[in-house]
């Protein structure tokens, strides 16, 4: 087994001073210190304090624990989960989990292609064997012996299996990789299946969405680095700090729910008061994932709060499930005279939520518009 220097160690050769150590650290605190925030609506990563002992621990983690190295394979994907990654909270926790903390193989990020790719990736799984977290974005094609995605002349299932064999943890990013998503849709051409559905030997957590919200993967792989230990999991394979309940119990249209009132078409009277989306097809209620509570864009807005319903991005069976703007997927509750009151200080909360957005959205096109003068 290879002999490994600490994450302090690494960070130090690489030229970071014990301040921007400091640094690091208070933001990896922060990090996975999401979920115990995660009551808070639209928080972004970099708004998190977390607590002093938290910042202690994760300090003293990373001066002793050893460098854990990530090995990140694409299959069939649209690299979105990669985009999602790589532009959270631009750039400082992206470059966290890319850069700082270690990427050996990233085929979407690294300079070097082709040979030299594959090449750097071999070496690695071989310095590395047993001690890697193998990352993997992208389905799995199951048909005609996986010739419908090949790497280096190898089909991709082959290539899983070799990744996986050698990993010490193992974490699925985007529905594609956790359940098969768009590929895995009907007709399904190539057959396109979960991680899960080929590595059945080693525990694989999902971190399903379409993509996967940026603060959520960098929290799983985060955690793993720093604690050696993966997080409590759903029965499905979903860390449930973050799946532990649907966008439905925190939604911030859920009086109107309950008071029965909805929007029936996009644009009519019950749409532009921000009314419940459920006609429209909403998967809210039967959706587990933290959007509503962590929100995109640095906690800026997600899709409902946006006017779209939720499309269920983060459950199995996503894009064939019931399709887009119907199949419902709960039953309507009746509507109560306490909920009529929610209501209407929903509409409040909406109707300020949104125009807080567009004050920001504003103040940053004008900030844009001046660094670009
Ligand atoms: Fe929100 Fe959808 Fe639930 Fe309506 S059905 S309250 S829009 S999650
Ligand atoms: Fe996906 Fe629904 Fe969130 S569509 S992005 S889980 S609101």
């Amino acid at each position: 087994m290879t002999e490994r220097e600490t994450i302090y160690q690494s960070l130090r050769k690489d030229g970071i001073s014990r301040r921007e150590f400091f640094k690091i650290s208070s933001m990896v605190a922060a990090v996975l210190s999401l979920p115990v925030s995660d009551g808070v609506r639209g928080l972004a990563a970099e708004e998190v304090r977390p607590s002093r002992s938290m910042v202690r621990r994760v300090r003293r983690a990373m001066e002793t624990k050893p460098r854990v190295p990530v090995i990140w394979l694409e299959l069939q994907d649209c690299a979105g989960c990669t985009e999602s990654i790589s532009r959270s909270n631009a750039p400082t926790l992206g470059s966290l989990v890319l850069n700082t903390l270690s990427i050996e193989y990233h085929e979407t990020l690294m300079a070097a292609a082709g040979f030299q790719a594959e090449g750097a990736k071999n070496d690695a799984m071989q310095k590395y064997q047993g001690q890697y977290v193998l990352v993997v974005e992208g389905s799995v094609t199951a048909k005609d012996g996986g010739i419908y995605c090949t790497i280096g002349g190898k089909a991709n299932d082959e290539l899983l299996k070799e990744a996986a064999a050698g990993a010490a943890a193992i974490i699925a990013v985007g529905n594609c990789a956790a359940y098969g998503g768009i590929p895995g849709a009907l007709p399904a051409p190539t057959g396109g299946v979960g991680v899960s559905k080929v590595i059945t030997d080693k525990p694989v957590v999902n971190i399903p969405g379409c993509p996967a919200i940026p603060e959520v993967m960098t929290n799983t792989i985060v955690h793993y680095l720093v604690f050696g230990k993966l997080p409590e999991l759903d029965d499905i394979g979903r860390p449930k700090a973050f799946y532990g309940v649907t966008i439905h119990d925190r939604c911030l249209r859920r009086a109107f729910y309950e008071a029965g009132k909805f929007a029936n078409t996009f644009g009519d009277e019950g749409y532009q008061k921000g009314y419940c989306l459920y006609k429209l097809g909403c998967k809210g209620p039967t959706t587990y994932n933290a959007c509503a509570s962590i929100r995109w864009q640095n906690g800026l807005s997600f899709p409902i709060m946006s006017g779209h319903p939720c499309l269920g991005c983060s459950e199995p069976n996503f894009w064939d499930g019931g399709g887009f703007y119907q199949g419902q997927s709960a039953p309507l509750n009746k509507p109560t005279l306490a909920a009529a009151g929610g209501a209407l200080a929903a509409g409040a909360v909406l109707g300020a939520g949104m125009a807080a957005n567009n004050r920001r959205q504003k103040s940053k096109a004008e900030s844009d518009e001046k660094e670009e003068a």
